[in-house]
């Protein structure tokens, strides 16, 4: 039997089509391995969103060359963001001739047909597709087994100025809700107990359907799938946040109480800048709603440092929106400039110096923030799905609450896949400690 190992860099997107890929190599008779050395397929699903991502793969790819050496037999496959990007392809085209298969993210389900042609003609392959199609069959053999991914919409429309995404996973393109509620339907049935939408946008499901569909309106028709206890998504555009979704998480059950919404910046002349097309004020005007609307909402965002002009005033903006928002979980970036989007052409690129310290400055203040936010928790009876063993202690188990916070208790194995109801004990700015509750 032959045997693959897929090396995933990137997003929940980039997770998912690997677990797509399992499932189409599994079709064809591989299994997975975790040793180097046992692989007779290596695949790298690589993402290009931050500088160091890139740097990454490269990285890795070039150990691969001794490794290929020892085994000639050996298959090595490039795919994802980096490869739609025609200098990244360059890149491996000149200097890693011992890549073998290079396919990118809108042909993914060619994957056996490309393994097969590879077989037949041993002759390298480089073939990624600028399609806008999407593949409606979307199989996949996941790595969790209690919370599933689930595409709903692919690209993204926005052009916010630093982001690549836009030309890697090109246009907006929402899958049909007939496909997405069949698949729904059989990971309940398979004993999925939470599933995660996933799109750049998600906000913008069905704008372009005919007729158009809402975003709220999936989440009522995914509501009514009986096996299935929780619904989350990832991730959503502040512009495109309206009352409807906000009315949506609050009435429907099922919908965890828990939003990440990327604030980015909280200058409005860095916003604009960015493109962002919102103002922190419509910014907080709708997280505003969403806390009041939804009491216990939990809220985690993702915010550039270093954006190109960004000023120490700019910054304290930022400072001051992470202050007033009280988010709990902050996701920072030092701005990384990619080559083709519009900021990278943008003069007063930031040092990064003052990068790092602005960096160091927000996760002072986010680890505040989450460590008092986390405090209310005490005490506290949670509905929490366990999702198996923590990865740092073996002798406990961990699991999410509705919110989304991270809580580890020590309690039979028998437990894991069910929710139970979990009475917080203790706390740090990141998880949560708790025990099964009475
Ligand atoms: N530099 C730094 N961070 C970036 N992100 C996207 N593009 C860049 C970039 N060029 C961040 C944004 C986005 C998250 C997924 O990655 O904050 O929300
Ligand atoms: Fe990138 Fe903006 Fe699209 Fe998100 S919304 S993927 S940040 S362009």
């Amino acid at each position: 039997m032959r045997k693959y190992i897929i090396k995933t860099y990137g997003c929940q997107m980039n997770e998912h089509d690997s677990e797509r890929m399992s499932y189409m190599l599994q079709n064809l008779d591989y299994t997975e391995t975790d040793s180097y050395d046992d692989a007779d397929l290596i695949i790298y699903n690589t993402c290009i969103i931050r500088k160091n991502a890139e740097l990454k793969v490269y990285g890795h790819l070039g150990a691969m060359k001794a490794l290929k050496k020892k085994n000639p037999q050996l298959i090595i496959a490039v795919c994802g963001c980096m490869m739609q990007i025609k200098e990244a392809r360059e890149v491996i085209r000149e200097k890693y001739k011992h890549v073998d298969i290079v396919f990118g993210t809108k042909n993914l389900s060619s994957l056996p047909y490309l393994l097969n042609q590879f077989h037949i003609a041993h002759e390298r392959i480089i073939d990624v597709e600028e399609t806008d199609d999407i593949d409606e069959l979307q199989n996949a053999i996941r790595k969790n087994k209690h919370s599933a991914y689930v595409n709903i919409v692919y690209g993204c429309d926005n052009f916010c100025s630093y982001c690549i995404v836009p030309y890697t996973r090109g246009r907006e393109n929402s899958r049909s809700n007939k496909s997405i509620l069949t698949e729904i339907r059989s990971l309940g049935i398979q004993g999925y107990k939470e599933i995660t939408l996933l799109g750049q946008n998600v906000n913008s499901y069905g704008k372009d359907m005919y007729p158009p569909m809402s975003f709220s309106e999936l989440l009522r028709q995914i509501e009514t799938i009986g096996s299935v206890d929780r619904i989350r998504f990832l991730t959503s555009h502040p512009k495109d946040l309206g009352e409807d979704l906000i009315d949506a998480m609050r009435d429907l059950d099922k919908v965890c109480n828990h939003i990440h919404l990327p604030l980015q910046s909280g200058s409005n002349r860095i916003l604009k800048k960015m493109n962002r097309k919102y103002t922190i004020e419509e910014y907080t005007e709708k997280v505003d709603k969403l806390k009041s609307k939804i009491p216990g909402i939990a809220i985690t965002t993702d915010i550039i440092i270093g954006f190109p002009g960004e000023t120490e005033e700019d910054f304290e903006q930022t400072l001051d929106a992470i202050r007033k928002i009280r988010y709990d979980q902050v996701f920072i970036f030092k701005y990384s400039k990619r080559v083709g989007t519009g900021a990278a052409k943008m003069k007063d690129q930031v040092d990064e110096d003052i990068k790092s310290r602005r960096f160091q400055q927000i996760l002072d203040l986010v680890n505040d923030i989450c460590y008092e936010n986390n405090s209310e928790y005490l005490g506290r009876i949670e509905k929490v799905l366990i999702e198996g063993k923590s990865k740092n202690d073996p002798d406990k188990l961990t699991g999410r609450t509705e919110s989304n916070k991270i809580v580890h208790l020590n309690a039979d194995d028998s437990i894991i896949g069910s929710i139970v109801d979990v009475e917080i004990t203790g706390f740090s700015s990141f998880t949560l400690e708790g025990k099964v509750a009475k």
